[in-house]
């Protein structure tokens, strides 16, 4: 398997595991760091629905938490397999945009299932930096 495929396994198992009861809308990321290792993140949600954690931040801190090595790429599988989402629909949200940003550099790709691949500098050009 290409490492592309890999990671996006992995997204989709992250996405079996999904804690979604509020809005049924199951989320899987997994990041590739430049050591070899995968982490996985899936969406957590909570009833104080703004507590919310997105699959791809779940995935980044858990990496990060276990691992200063550089991120080399990252996977999402966004959706019921079975809905048939636009693509609009199969692209990070932009708060989770930001967050990557910090960790990706501006080449790094994002894979998402069922829809093209981008660099992390074409989601979010400009991102927010401290001087
Ligand atoms: N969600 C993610 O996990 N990642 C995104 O990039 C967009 C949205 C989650 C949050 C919430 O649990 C559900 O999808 C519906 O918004």
């Amino acid at each position: 398997m290409t490492s592309k495929e890999t990671l996006i396994t992995a997204a989709r198992e992250a996405k079996e595991n999904t804690y979604s009861p509020y809005s049924n809308f199951p989320v899987g990321a997994a990041v590739l760091l430049d050591d070899g290792q995968i982490f996985k993140g899936t969406n957590i949600e909570n009833a104080s629905y703004g507590l919310t954690c997105c699959a791809e931040r779940v995935a980044l801190f858990s990496a990060r938490t276990a691992s200063p090595a550089k991120v080399i790429g990252l996977a999402i599988s966004i959706g019921h397999n079975e809905a048939g989402l636009s693509k609009e629909s199969l692209v990070p949200c932009g708060a989770c945009r930001q967050v990557m940003s910090e960790f990706l550099g501006p080449e790094v790709p994002v894979y998402i299932d069922g829809n093209r691949t981008f660099t992390m500098d074409e989601l979010l050009p400009h991102s927010f930096k401290l001087p």
